[in-house]
Order: C-alpha cells, then sequence, then structure tokens
C-alpha cells in the first residue's frame, strides 16, 4: 500500500480521534523542536509523525538517491538499522526508492525507545507491507546480529539533535558499528539527516570522532538536499493523505559515510 493512504489509515486516524484540549496542548507545547523523550505523552509522537513525517520521508528518499547507495543485487542481504526510527521513516523511505525485488532483499531493523513510536511504527511496517525480507521493532541494539556476507546500512533520521542520547547511547551506537565493520567482509554504511539550524552540534559528530579514532572510516561526504517541504492537508482519515506543499525547502545537514576495517 502507498504511503499517503497508510498516514490516513494509522496516523491521521489516530490524531483525529485525538480530544480537541490534546490536540491543541500537543501542537502548541513550546520548545519541542521536535524533541521526544521516551516517557513524553503519546500525543506528542502522534503530532511529530503528523506534521512531519512525510517531510522525513522525502528528505531521506532524497539523501539515499543523492548518496547512490547501490541497491541490494540479487542473493546480497542489506541489512538496515535505523536508529531513532520513530514511526518506520527509513523503511517508508526505501519502500517508496526501491523495487518491491529489492526491498524483499533488505532485514529492516528499527529501534526507539518511545512506546507510541513503536506501535505506530508496527502498525505503518503492517499496513504498507512493503514486502522487506523481515521488518521488526527491537527493543536493544544488542539484539543485532551480522554475518560475513551481509552488507549494512545504519541510519539516523533527525536522531542527531534529540536531548535524550546521552554519551553511553553515542559510544553503544560506535560499538554496534564497530562490531558490523568487524563482523561482515562488506563495506558499511551510514546515512544521517538533521535540522541544518543545528549545525555545529550534535551527537553525528561525537559518532564520528569515535569512529574516527577508532581507524574504521573509509569515505565521509556530505549531502546536499533540496526538497520541498510537505504537510498534511486538514484529512479526511478514510481516504489517501493530500499534501500542502510549502514554497520553502527542508533546510537540511544531511551526510553518507563508508566504513571497513
Ligand atoms: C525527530 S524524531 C525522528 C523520527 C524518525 N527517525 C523520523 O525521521 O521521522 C526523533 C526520534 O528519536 C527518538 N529518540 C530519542 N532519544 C533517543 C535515543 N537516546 N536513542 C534512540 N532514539 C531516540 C525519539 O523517540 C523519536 O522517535
Amino acid at each position: 500500500m502507498d504511503y499517503d493512504t497508510v498516514f490516513a489509515k494509522v496516523i491521521a486516524k489516530q490524531w483525529n480521534a485525538l480530544a480537541v484540549e490534546e490536540q491543541r496542548q500537543a501542537n502548541t507545547k513550546p520548545n519541542r523542536q521536535g524533541r521526544l523523550a521516551p516517557d513524553d505523552p503519546d500525543s506528542f509522537a502522534l503530532v511529530d509523525s503528523y506534521n512531519y513525517q512525510r517531510g522525513h520521508i522525502d528528505v531521506f528518499e532524497e539523501v539515499y538517491k543523492q548518496a547512490n547507495h547501490y541497491p541490494p543485487k540479487k542473493y546480497e542481504r542489506l541489512i538496515v538499522v535505523d536508529i531513532g526510527a520513530g514511526a518506520a521513516t527509513v523503511a517508508v523511505a526505501l519502500h517508496e526508492a526501491l523495487s518491491r525485488t529489492k526491498c524483499k532483499r533488505i532485514d529492516y531493523l528499527a529501534f526507539d525507545p518511545h512506546p507510541m513510536m513503536q506501535k505506530l511504527g508496527k502498525q505503518v511496517l503492517k499496513h504498507l507491507d512493503a514486502g522487506f525480507r523481515t521488518a521488526t521493532y527491537i527493543e536493544s541494539l544488542d539484539e543485532v546480529g551480522f554475518t560475513r556476507a551481509a552488507r549494512v546500512l545504519f541510519t539516523f533520521s533527525y536522531v542527531a539533535h534529540q536531548e535524550t542520547v546521552t554519551p553511553s547511547d553515542i559510544n553503544e551506537w560506535a560499538s554496534l558499528i564497530k562490531r558490523a565493520v568487524c563482523d561482515t567482509d562488506r563495506a558499511v554504511e551510514l546515512m544521517y539527516t538533521t535540522a541544518a539550524k543545528l549545525k555545529g552540534r550534535g551527537a553525528h559528530l561525537d559518532l564520528y570522532r569515535k569512529l574516527s579514532r577508532a581507524k574504521v572510516i573509509r569515505k565521509c561526504h556530505s549531502v546536499s538536499v533540496e526538497v520541498q517541504r510537505r504537510f498534511p492537508n486538514s484529512v479526511d482519515s478514510k481516504r489517501k493523505e493530500t499534501w500542502r506543499k510549502s514554497t520553502e525547502h527542508w533546510q537540511v545537514e544531511a551526510g553518507h559515510w563508508i566504513l571497513s576495517k
């Protein structure tokens, strides 16, 4: 199913079912700027997905294309580890960017600490039915395993500036990425997107320093993205969503790293 129909069935439907006062509070909570703590109310996860998921998908899809990532070939297996996955944003972008035959070669692993994001993401994956080899929300990054022949892509879509990302999270991400580099024979890739106005700060910079010290980064490109902002029209959640295009573009900082032993 296409995302615009899934959006109406899953996200708009639950957003429209909230009481007006709950919607107002979720919409007007000051200074959140997309930051979501694991104990924030479900309505915050809903409002973020409602307002921004379409945009984050558009941006990731463009980064994926600009990075010239080779889609998995016949007999190849690509493991995508989506950290701070929200409601499975990267899975939707891959579904839109690749044919079903290529999606069948992908194991999509989503990790997100917010229970409502996990719930929405599982519903999005089910309705999308993208044909991935597997598509799972994992409880802990310790669950991720690699095989020698697998290709691996780590994704961080709008997660680098979350206030709840701690130095211990960044250590854990670096260890996992180093483990992927050690356990596989193929180059490991990483793509991130984040808001450009926060340039000069963010977890991706600490992660880069750690992986550089471990001498596993081979190439590192910044990716320039020009994507028009799109927002939901006021939805009839029984139909496919149509989107209101803004004249502005998303202001994005994005990167693509290639890592190996
Ligand atoms: C702005 S949303 C982006 C969601 C999704 N990746 C997207 O692009 O639509 C940030 C996500 O990061 C998650 N998050 C916050 N702290 C995190 C942490 N320490 N580790 C992993 N994810 C985290 C939040 O639960 C939230 O879903």
